[in-house]
Parts: structure tokens; sequence; C-alpha cells
């Protein structure tokens, strides 16, 4: 995810505009070419309105050379369904599309949408990242990449199933109070908090590429192994997303599939309640 320095990945008025440089974009496009699915929140294709896809021929090649489609698949989240259906995002057949809705969803939006994707209609209020990353990995797509924008991160971040953050710091200064930033939602108090363990840090011109990895100290409770461990090694570049093989949850983060399967006993709940902050006081 490129950001500006003071954290924006947009600005007010949602323009949309590259923020990094054309090496972050291929650092990007490298991160899908590794995803089943990317995931993207509503606001981001009310805004956005173009399909996620690979730009780079050389990538789209290599997944083909794997058997695997060119581009990942494209899943929204939308509670509603307030989505421009004929926006270039559902006109394009370049790629699969998977929309995840609630009952909030009038019935004739669910029908307009499912000419154009399929839709999975999931119970309650809000999609729990779990839950989703659960629908996927039944459909093969394990590894998922997280693009946005601010509240879907948060999502999944409170959700606690981000295992990486590919974050690019862009050489700008976007601010404002409605400006979408990383993570948006209500935000975590500092107990709440998610911490991060740095793996690599580069810098390339007036662009810094950091790749974090979610500390979950409430893993070694529950004696699997830490975040990280066995985990891939940096990637040889990296940009923004997330995935590790096998997994389900989405760079933005993700760790999730971990996190879910096996569940988690009772005494790993109650500690992870016991302990819901992932970081310590300075
Ligand atoms: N710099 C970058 O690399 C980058 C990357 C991606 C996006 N962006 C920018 O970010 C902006 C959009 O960000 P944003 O924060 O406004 O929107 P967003 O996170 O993309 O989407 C928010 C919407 O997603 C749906 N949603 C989120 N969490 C949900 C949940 N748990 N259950 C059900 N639905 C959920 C809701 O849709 P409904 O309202 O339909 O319920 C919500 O309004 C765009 O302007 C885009 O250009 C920048």
């Amino acid at each position: 995810m490129a950001v500006s320095v003071d954290g924006r990945i947009t600005t007010r008025k949602r323009e949309r505009f590259p923020l990094g440089s054309e090496h972050d974009r291929r650092l990007m496009d490298e991160l899908r070419s590794r995803a089943d699915a990317v995931i993207v929140g509503a606001g981001t294709v009310r805004h956005d309105g173009y399909p996620i896809l690979l730009r780079y021929d050389d990538l789209r090649e290599s997944r083909s050379a794997r058997g695997r489609p060119p581009h990942p698949v494209n899943v929204v989240l939308s509670r509603c369904l307030d989505l421009p259906v004929k926006s270039r995002f559902f006109a394009s057949d370049a790629t699969r599309k998977i929309v995840f809705t609630t009952h909030s969803a009038p019935a004739a939006r669910v029908k307009r949408f499912q000419r154009v994707a399929e839709v999975i209609v999931l119970p309650g209020r809000s999609l729990a990242p779990g839950r989703v990353l659960a629908e996927l990995r039944a459909r093969g797509l394990k590894r998922c990449l997280l693009e946005g924008g601010g509240e879907v991160h948060f999502a999944f971040a409170k959700a606690g199933v981000v295992a990486e953050i590919y974050v690019t710091l862009t050489p700008r200064l976007i601010g404002g109070k409605r400006a979408p930033s990383l993570l948006d939602g209500e935000g975590f108090l500092w107990k709440e908090h998610t911490r991060l363990s740095l793996v690599t840090l580069r810098r390339v011109g007036d662009e810094v590429f950091l790749h974090y990895r979610v500390v979950r100290p409430e893993i070694h409770v529950a004696n699997e192994p830490a975040a990280g461990d066995a985990g891939p090694g940096p990637p040889r570049r990296g940009a923004r997303g997330a995935e590790r093989e096998g997994d389900t949850a989405p760079s933005l983060p993700p760790r999730a599939g971990r996190r879910q399967d096996p569940p988690a006993s009772r005494r790993d709940v109650r500690d992870r309640r016991a302990r819901p902050g992932r970081g310590r006081p300075p």
C-alpha cells in the first residue's frame, strides 16, 4: 500500500492518482502475482472503479506457466451493494469477481450483481473478515492480498487476520481529517493496538519500502509457532499487501487462515481477552 509520509492513501476528495512511482507499481504487481485473490472495500471500487489486474506481461506469463489465471480474483466487500454495477470494474471480463454482502442489500441489487459476479450474502450487519477468508478458502483462494481502503484494512486488522504489511512511504504530504489513511475505522485503543515487527526496509530514490510482520503474542500461548516462524523470507522486493503460502489471510496484513483453523481453544480466547494489547507502553 502506497501512503504519503502522513499516512494518507488518497486526498479528501478521494482523487484517483498514482501515489507511488513506477518502481512501487512493479512491486505491487509482484505481490498481486503471488495472490489468488485481491480484496478491496466498496469505497475503493466506488472511487477508483477499475478492475485490479496485473500490468506486466512477464508476471502474467509466469502465473500462466504455473497454471494459474493471469490475474487474481477480484473480491469486493459491501454491506448494502450501493456500487456502480456499470463501472469498468464490473464490465471487465479480464478476471473473476466475487462480491460479499449482507442481508442489508436489497434483493433486486443482489440479483443485478449476480449477472456480473458471484455474490455471497453473509449473515450479520457487517462482514466478518474471518468468515470472508473462510469462504474464499473454500473456493480454493488461499493467498489473499488486501488492497484498501482504510476501512477494510481496519476491519481485517481488528479481526486479527492480517499476517504481513507492505507499505511504500512516498515523498508527499497530503493531510486532511477526511482523507482516507492506511487504517481508518474507529481505530484501536492503546491496549488493543497491533504490534508489528520490521522484516525489511529498503530505500529506492525518495521512496521507502517497508515490510512488517504482525506480532501475535497469543500465538505463543497456544504453543503455536510465532508469526514469522517458517514464514517466507523477505520478498525480493516489497511494496504492499501480504501473502503466505497456505494462508487465506490477506497481506495488508494476513495470517488469517492460521488463526481460524485449527480454531482457537477456549483458553486461547480467554488469554487473548486478558491480553488484548499486542503492544506494551514504551
Ligand atoms: N494508495 C493506495 O494504494 C490505495 C489503495 C486502495 C484504495 N485507495 C483509496 O482509498 C479510497 C477508499 O478508501 P475508503 O477507506 O474510503 O473505503 P474502503 O475501505 O475501500 O471501503 C469502505 C467500504 O467497504 C465496505 N466495508 C468495509 N468493511 C466492511 C465490512 N466489515 N463489512 C461489510 N462491508 C465493509 C463498506 O461498503 P458499503 O458502504 O457498501 O457497506 C464501506 O463503506 C479510494 O479513494 C481509493 O482510491 C488507495
